[in-house]
């Protein structure tokens, strides 16, 4: 496999804020709790002309234009999200089609908060056999649009947002891929899930009274999953490497809740000064917190050249993945 590197990100998300306060006035909730029990104290959120394609058509002009390069040269188009804009045609469709990227095939990959991890595993392989030289991962959700403004268990949590990496090959023996970890528990399928909108459960009028268009969860169970296994596969894919968790010089973490961030450096002996951790500002935005927090490291100095970086995320199903990568 051809060295492959991380050339360009990119991140935007709506300019709307919805702050605990704002919360407060919306269901039994108040700031104290969220702060406490998840870190966040406010998320952006999609005004309704804003959809998934657009949040992620912004984050990939602006990974575009950092790097130089037009849309014309893209080979391939990943765009991660469990929010399409529709069920078909792929969201990758229409990002192809609105960026211009003419020469680009691509695909939806839903894999819910493990999606970017899984799409730039994908990219890395996609290029790293030589058969593609620019491939856009794209995380990008409108959470907003399947939440229940009137679950405050689940309500406070998710924010809008996307973010986008541009993946090319990297010069041999220098900074890039090094491994991933990647897995398939579907033995949690009904600890978070969306129950209808598919052919299980297509829409009618009862599946839309009974709310079942939105995220359900069984938050503890979530939990203590995300915070074990999270913790387990980034060190398996460590010691895969021959790499300490002391080498990792700054971990890019799915954002779900900052306890569980905390609790999963704490496993991995990981310092909490290592672990890139921007909930407060956004929220869970699924598929886009782990690039935007990386636009974050990379805007804060937090992020250099040659740093070992790892990437980790676990998501309904449960998937579960992480990445590792020189910078
Ligand atoms: N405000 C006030 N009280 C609340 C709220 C709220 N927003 N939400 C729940 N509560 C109440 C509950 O009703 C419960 O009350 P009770 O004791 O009277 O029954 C009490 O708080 C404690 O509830 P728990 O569910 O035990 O609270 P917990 O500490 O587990 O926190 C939370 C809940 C934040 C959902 C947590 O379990 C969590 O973050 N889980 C992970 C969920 C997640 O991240 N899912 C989405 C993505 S998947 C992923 O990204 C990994």
């Amino acid at each position: 496999m051809r060295n492959v590197k991380i050339s360009a990100v990119g991140a935007w998300v709506p300019p709307r804020v919805l702050t605990n306060a704002d919360l407060e006035k919306m269901v039994d909730t108040t700031n104290e709790w969220i702060l406490e029990r998840t870190g966040i104290r406010e998320r952006h959120i999609a005004d309704p002309e804003i959809a998934t394609s657009d949040m992620a058509l912004n984050a990939a002009r602006i990974a575009l234009e950092e790097r130089g390069t037009t849309a014309e040269d893209v080979d391939a188009i990943i765009l991660c999200t469990v929010t399409p804009d529709h069920m078909f045609p792929s969201t990758a469709c229409i990002i192809q089609h609105k960026l211009g990227a003419k020469h680009a095939w691509g695909f939806d990959l839903v894999a819910a908060c493990s999606s970017f991890v899984y799409g730039l595993t994908t990219a890395a392989h996609l290029v790293g056999s030589g058969s593609h030289k620019k491939v856009l991962v794209i995380g990008s959700d409108t959470m907003s649009r399947i939440i229940d403004y009137t679950d405050r268990s689940t309500c406070v949590l998710f924010g809008d947002g996307a973010g986008a990496f541009l993946i090319e090959p990297g010069e041999e023996g220098g900074p890039g891929f090094i491994g991933f970890r990647n897995e398939l528990d579907g033995s949690g399928g009904e600890a978070l899930k969306m129950p209808a909108g598919g052919s299980r459960m297509p829409p009618t009028h009862e599946t839309i009274d009974q709310r079942l268009h939105f995220v359900h969860q069984e938050g503890q169970a979530v939990f203590k999953f995300a915070v074990r296994r999270m913790g387990e596969i980034s060190s398996e894919l460590l010691a895969a490497h021959n790499l300490k968790p002391s080498d990792v010089k700054l971990m890019i973490p799915h954002q779900a809740n900052r306890r569980i961030i905390l609790a999963c450096a704490d496993r991995l002996g990981i310092p909490h000064d290592k672990v890139l951790i921007n909930i407060e500002r956004y929220g869970n935005t699924t598929s886009g917190t782990i690039p935007i927090a990386t636009r974050e490291a990379i805007d804060t100095g937090r992020l250099q050249k040659g740093d070992l970086v790892l990437f980790a995320a676990v998501g309904a199903g449960f998937t579960v993945g992480a990445n590792l990568w020189r910078w």
